[in-house]
């Protein structure tokens, strides 16, 4: 696949999807390191391996499983991407984002985004979870932006605004589903580097300096897209692990990651179900 994505590109992998169920999907949800589990609880109409979908990434990742799963969750229409793929694997920053194109042209207009992330705020805990308020392109503002090379003016405009870029009403419902049912959460900025080392003391302290509560490989090139697309965006982070400051004091694993995903996932699920039923 070429460097950008093209029209034709999308719409040959959309068109792939659409003759394989029925239903409209209205809401897609991405799920990170070791999230999987969440997708359990949709009611599927189809699944479909990544590798079944012209042009889709496949993700490599442990923890990822790599498969679509179409199907109802609290009575919406949903897509649910079982894993995704990263910058990091070697893709573009179109192959990372294809999917959420291909959602866009599905007729997807809302987008759940989840992750596991390092905890950067002093406050938080391994298990807790962020909802996340805005976020740091650092990526981006080192020029690898997915939407870098031609506009594709049926997608979206050439310069999106991303002033409000993380719905404040999904915000605010997630925050109280979250406390209803006990699950610790927090709301703040995610940051994303482009991996795939964890990030050094000195990192640390500087992604804190500049105001970011919780650090990860994905998510901010996804919501970018969506966002130029006109979706609302949801973003989670499931807090994994604690990014430490201290020179060899803690060591960040991807083990350590997807273990906490075993706490997260359940909590996770609740959060989207609850959001997902008041919506
Ligand atoms: N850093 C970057 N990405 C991550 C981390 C981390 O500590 N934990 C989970 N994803």
């Amino acid at each position: 696949m070429d460097e950008f994505l093209t029209e034709t590109i999308i719409d040959t992998a959309a068109e792939a999807l659409r003759h394989r169920f029925s239903l409209s999907p209205e809401v897609g949800i991405i799920l990170g390191s070791g999230l999987s589990p969440v997708a359990e609880a949709v009611k599927a109409e189809a699944i479909i391996p990544y590798p079944d979908i012209p042009y889709f990434p496949r993700a490599t990742v442990e923890g990822h499983a790599g498969q679509l799963i179409v199907g109802h969750l609290e009575g919406h229409p949903v897509m649910v991407m079982q894993g995704r793929a990263h910058y990091y694997e070697g893709y573009s920053m179109a192959q990372v984002t294809l999917p959420v194109r291909v959602m866009q042209a599905l007729g997807v207009r809302t987008l759940i985004v989840t992750n596991a992330a390092g905890g950067l705020n002093p406050s938080f805990r391994p298990g807790d979870v962020m909802v996340i308020r805005d976020h740091i392109n650092l990526i981006g503002m080192a020029g690898l932006s997915p939407l870098r090379g031609p506009n594709l003016d049926r997608f979206g405009p050439r310069f999106p605004d991303m002033s409000s870029a993380y719905d404040r009403t999904l915000r605010t419902i997630a925050r109280s589903v979250a406390q209803e049912a006990g699950i610790p959460v927090h709301e703040g900025v995610y940051i994303c580097l482009a991996g795939p080392s964890y990030e050094t003391p000195a990192d640390i302290r500087f992604l804190r300096l500049i105001g970011a509560d919780a650090v990860g490989m994905s998510t901010v090139p996804e919501v970018t897209v969506a966002r130029h697309g006109g979706m609302r965006v949801l973003g989670l982070s499931g807090i994994s692990n604690l990014a430490s400051a201290e020179e060899g004091e803690d060591t960040t694993t991807h083990e350590e990651v997807l273990e906490a995903g075993r706490i997260l996932a359940p909590r996770l699920e609740t959060i989207i179900r609850g959001v997902l039923r008041r919506l």
